[in-house]
């Protein structure tokens, strides 16, 4: 998979993403990763890619010219149009669901704003969507861009060691993932459940179950009340409260 980002800041964008797992996979070929400088497309010879707002508001935003030179730039290396999501706080709020569909794009271009934002009139003639990693606001649009295209690269076959990885995840279904633990099987007077320690994968999957249900139910109950849960699971949770 190929990503774009249009941005003024192109070094903040490469060094989290050439770093660790997002860095070997681009290292490997699995995705690459192409920053494209907004003020190379700046209408003026000293690149100056910013102006005040018609209407009174304050601060200044990014004009129309570098933005649109920078997405005419991504559809030529691309050699089509990339599917183009520019980052905002106006924008849908960024989830799993929506990293997996930006996943199965082949390419995917996310423009980053600045200031105040960028003139409307750009984004809303490239960007099929705007997306928010949340309800604030950031002094850019490049970390919301890491944030999301670390979560899609993970996505991308050849990114991570084998599949389960992603399958068994919080947030993949509706359950947070149950708590893991690793060496030693005590530490400062904590033991390891007996049951991840000498259990069958069977008694381990329903204990996870289990757990993974409580820890839902109490963290995130939004997300509890979109699973299927059986008489069973209940019971379950029950023993699994009371330590059995
Ligand atoms: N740019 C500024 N704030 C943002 C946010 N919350 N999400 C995405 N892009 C942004």
């Amino acid at each position: 998979m190929n990503f774009y980002v249009a941005t003024l800041f192109p070094e903040q964008v490469t060094s989290y993403l050439n770093t660790s797992i997002t860095g070997r996979a681009i290292a490997k070929g699995a995705i690459s990763l192409e920053c494209i400088q907004m003020r190379d497309y700046a209408p003026n010879t000293y690149g100056r890619v910013d102006d005040t707002i018609y209407g009174g508001g304050t601060g200044m935003m990014i004009r129309c010219e570098p933005v649109y030179g920078a997405y005419e730039k991504a559809c030529e290396l691309a050699g089509e149009k990339p599917y183009t999501v520019y980052m905002s706080p106006k924008g849908s709020v960024f989830d799993e669901k929506k990293a997996h569909e930006l996943a199965s794009h082949k390419n995917l271009l996310i423009i980053c704003g600045h200031y105040e934002g960028i003139d409307a009139r750009v984004t809303d003639m490239v960007c099929d969507e705007e997306i928010s990693i949340g309800d604030y606001v950031l002094t850019g649009g490049e970390t919301a861009a890491i944030v999301v295209l670390d979560a899609v690269a993970r996505l991308v076959p050849g990114v991570l060691p084998n599949e389960e990885a992603y399958t068994s995840e919080s947030h993949t279904g509706n359950l947070l993932e149950a708590p893991q633990y690793t060496m030693p099987a005590e530490w400062n007077g904590v033991t390891v459940p007996e049951i991840l320690r000498n259990g069958n994968d069977a008694l381990i999957g329903e204990y996870n179950r289990a757990a993974a249900l409580c820890d839902t139910l109490k963290r995130r109950p939004d997300l509890f009340d979109k699973e299927v849960v059986s008489e069973e699971d209940w019971e379950k949770m029950l023993a699994f409260e009371k330590g059995l």
